[in-house]
């Protein structure tokens, strides 16, 4: 499972990607008002920064709306994906931005029929948001691996993200469906490095070090 960060904060995703763990990146609106940027500030910097995907998110709610802000994301790098959300003027969108070879990261999939439909219209990918379906007390981790699951069984190519991650469990248990992607929220992943027992027996070694030094 690929390691994507779930924010627009250029800062945040330096210090992960120097880790070495980040693939891709995915925003939406919310995300870049909380980087207190505008897209058109941070989309080119976190394209720069990392190598796989950046996800930027379309504003129009209408089909010809959405492929003209598309084909003007796309070429601020090559690894640009244009983020629809999954209604049905987006899908007309996905349709025509397949065709043209554009990728797409259909957001804001609640059910198993979102998914499908989305990768039937030609979604590179489709988000599925685990954690505003927990909030309404629905298994949202049930549901990625559902999605993950009856892509398998029939040869579907689009790759799901586990979005909406709250939570470590939440990242180890999509681990087990054969997600193919998890974007995850800066602090998740600060806890995912996190052990006691890491910490505590570093400290052990460290002063049994010191006890030997001759
Ligand atoms: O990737 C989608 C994600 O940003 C939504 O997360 O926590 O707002 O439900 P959240």
């Amino acid at each position: 499972m690929k390691i994507f960060m779930d924010t627009a904060n250029v800062e945040e995703i330096k210090s992960y990607v120097d880790w070495g763990v980040v693939y891709g990146v995915t925003t939406n609106p919310s995300l870049i008002m909380k980087s207190g940027r505008t897209q058109a500030e941070v989309i080119p910097e976190i394209a720069a920064m990392v190598e796989g995907p950046v996800s930027a998110e379309v504003i129009a709610t209408e089909c010809e709306g959405m492929v003209k802000e598309a084909r003007e994301l796309v070429k601020i790098a090559d690894n640009v994906v244009i983020k629809i959300p999954c209604i049905p003027e987006g899908l007309k969108a996905v349709k025509i931005l397949a065709a043209e070879g554009i990728k797409t990261n259909v957001t804001l999939i609640f059910s198993m029929s979102q998914a499908l439909m989305a990768a039937r219209a030609g979604a590179t990918y489709v988000s599925p948001f685990i954690g505003r379906l927990d909030d309404i007390g629905v298994d949202g981790v049930q549901l990625v691996a559902n999605i993950v699951t009856a892509f398998e069984l029939y040869g579907i190519e689009t790759e799901v993200i586990a979005a909406s991650i709250r939570n470590i469990e939440h990242v180890e248990k999509v681990m087990l469906s054969g997600c193919h992607i998890a974007t995850i929220p800066t602090k998740v992943l600060a806890q995912m490095i996190k052990h006691d027992l890491t910490d505590k027996g570093l400290a052990t070694f460290l002063a049994d070090y010191e006890k030997s030094k001759k």
